[in-house]
């Protein structure tokens, strides 16, 4: 069961080909990055992103099934990312699809970024057992859930602010590191002290202690400490390379710590089997190897996809969207673009 998917939700336009049927298999991915259209503003223009993917995505499409070695006549169904995400983007993506089912006759399926992010893995790892807890961390997102079975989540915390990504894209552009800050911040970290800077992370929650059910995220306050202690430094003179560098490792490894306690502190409240990684910030290398070993301290598995399939693309799309397919789902031609969709309520 091949399956055509489209993804344009943000500032990523994505088409690819995968094998839904057995075990799934990607045939093509391809990702056209917006980030030289947006970094100079250091976050994305919504308008400038729509126009972006308008221009990309036929050519992207048609790329994606010749890079497959297929036609569009052995594709079964189409996959399009509806929500959440940016309206205009969105309907980008959206009518492409209507357009190929209204030519092909072949089924659609509206599919959540959200779900698709929490099932990349996947793609990767078909036997990632259930219970599991899933965490999405991204530009526009931080939200954790208890992923019951394909289909089935409970969301149990989210961000009360700032999503992590969004997090790291603010602090690389208030020190003028460049956009995407994640990718900026992760590289020049090795270079600095993650000990160097105290951050403090917020503590709703923990005066349960024991019963602390609380599992939601805050990223705005440690950023704003980023930007006093920077300020500081520029009014005392303090300012260098190092000091720099060293800041942006503390911040980085107070993100990662506060994150990995939060998804142990699930598993553990939920008994899951397994803890499952997913989403842009998931590309951070140090988040990657922490939270690793601390799985490994507290024996529990751990499942973290390629980068290529942490940050957005259009093969977790097609995978969930084939899931469904086979199911029976269809999305009909009313099928409209939603800003904002949580999944697991
Ligand atoms: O999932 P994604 O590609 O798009 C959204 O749905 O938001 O995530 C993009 C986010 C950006 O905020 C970017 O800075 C962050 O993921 N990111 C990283 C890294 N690579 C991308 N954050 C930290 N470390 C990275 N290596
Ligand atoms: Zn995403």
């Amino acid at each position: 069961m091949l399956i055509l998917g489209i993804e344009s939700s943000c500032d990523e336009t994505a088409a690819a080909v995968v094998e839904c049927a057995g075990n799934r298999r990607i045939l093509s991915s391809l990702v056209a990055s917006q980030d030289e259209v947006h970094a100079r503003y250091g976050g994305v223009v919504p308008e400038l992103a729509s126009r972006r993917h308008l221009e990309t995505i036929v050519p992207l499409v048609r790329g994606a099934i010749t890079e497959a070695g297929v036609s569009m006549g052995d594709i079964e169904g189409i996959a399009v990312t509806y929500a959440p995400g940016l309206l205009g983007s969105l309907l980008v993506g959206i009518q492409v699809a209507k357009g190929l089912c209204i030519s092909t006759g072949k089924p659609m399926i509206g599919v959540n970024h959200l779900e698709g992010h929490l099932n990349a893995v996947l793609l990767e790892h078909p036997q990632v057992p259930y219970p599991h807890v899933g965490l999405v961390v991204s530009g526009g997102h931080t939200s954790l859930y208890l992923v019951k079975e394909f289909g089935n989540y409970k969301l149990l915390g989210s961000t009360r602010d700032d999503a992590a990504g969004e997090a790291f894209d603010k602090v690389a552009k208030l020190l003028n590191l460049g956009y995407p800050g994640g990718p900026v911040i992760d590289r020049l970290s090795k270079k600095g002290d993650p000990r160097a800077f105290k951050f403090s992370t917020p503590h709703f929650g923990y005066w349960t202690k024991k019963n602390d059910t609380v599992l939601d995220f805050s990223f705005s306050g440690i950023k704003t400490a980023v930007l006093l202690r920077h300020r500081q430094a520029l009014s005392d003179g303090s300012v260098n390379d190092q000091f720099i560098t060293n800041m942006i490792a503390s911040f980085q490894d107070t993100v990662v710590r506060f994150l990995c306690d939060r998804v142990l502190s699930a598993a553990e409240q939920t008994k899951a089997r397994a803890v499952v990684l997913s989403g842009g910030v998931a590309a951070n290398s140090h988040l990657r190897e922490t939270l690793k070993e601390r799985c490994l301290q507290e024996k529990i598995g751990c499942f973290i996809p390629s980068i290529n399939l942490c940050t957005d693309n259009a093969a977790m799309i097609a995978s969930v969207g084939g899931e469904y397919l086979k199911r029976g789902a269809r999305s009909d031609m009313s099928l409209n673009a939603v800003a904002n969709q949580e999944i697991g309520l």
